[in-house]
């Protein structure tokens, strides 16, 4: 395959960046978009010139790094995958592709395709966690009963690798999918329930601080989520929000 891609290049946070295209040719459809980007990297460096600078990790769908914005969708145009499992034989021979980072306020480029999302880190640390006893008498967690359903739906909740794709992807650059995933899988179980009024108030008031935007209910997020992460969860974290508003 023959290919014009149009990458975002921008030198550090605070340079101004710009779209920049390159050619590239010989690409197998077989290969991952990131091998794609391996290969254009090699060539840069072959020329003495800076390598695109993009996030990954394990390459198989599970860190939630690789964060780039292909053709104005998070993660590229297949469904429920990130862009380590994109595959090349899903654009044609000839094609233009732009490829940009994931663009947030609360997520400030670092470098070209790399973006900064330690906000979602202190989301976390504001209480996605449950507090165990660990004296000696702990309870084995397989002797705690748990309805079949609510086992599903957080298990569902946790499989969200925190790669930020929902928030790129909302027109209010909203982190509602991803904080309502990590406030439902604790709130589904019992050994949750302990935090629940804190961990929802704190992980809300620090995505405020952080400067995502608000959910107007336009689902993109559901649409563009790589794991498939339901909007249930945002309504499931409303209601866990009223209750400890209540309290
Ligand atoms: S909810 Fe989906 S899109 Fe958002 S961070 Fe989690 S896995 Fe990524
Ligand atoms: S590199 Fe880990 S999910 Fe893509």
């Amino acid at each position: 395959m023959n290919l014009k891609l149009k990458v975002w290049r921008q030198q550090n946070s605070n340079s101004k960046g710009k779209m920049v295209t390159y050619n590239i040719s010989d690409i197998s459809p077989d290969m991952s978009f990131l091998e794609m980007m391996d290969v254009l990297n090699n060539e840069l460096i072959g020329k003495d010139q800076d390598p695109i600078a993009f996030d990954h990790d394990c390459r198989e769908g599970i860190c939630g790094m690789c964060s780039m914005f292909i053709n104005g969708e998070a993660h590229g145009p297949d469904r429920l995958v990130t862009t380590c499992q994109l595959h090349m034989r899903k654009f044609k021979n000839g094609q233009t592709i732009t490829i940009e980072p994931f663009r947030a306020n609360a997520f400030p480029v670092i470098k070209d395709l790399v973006v900064d999302r330690s906000s979602f880190d202190r989301i976390q640390q504001a209480g996605g966690f449950i507090s165990v006893n660990t004296s000696g008498n702990t309870q084995d967690a397989n002797s705690i009963p748990i309805e079949k359903n609510d086992a599903d739906r957080a298990f569902d909740a946790a499989t969200c690798i925190g790669c930020g794709a929902c928030v790129a992807s909302c027109k209010n650059a909203s982190a509602m999918l991803f904080v309502s995933a990590k406030v439902s899988q604790y709130s589904l179980l019992p050994q949750g329930k302990v935090e629940a009024t804190d961990r929802v108030l704190n992980m809300v008031n620090q995505m405020d601080e952080e400067g995502f935007g608000n959910c107007t209910n336009t689902g993109a997020c559901e649409v563009e989520c790589p794991k498939g992460i339901s909007i249930e969860n945002i309504a499931r974290m409303n209601r866990e929000m009223l209750k400890a508003s209540l309290k």
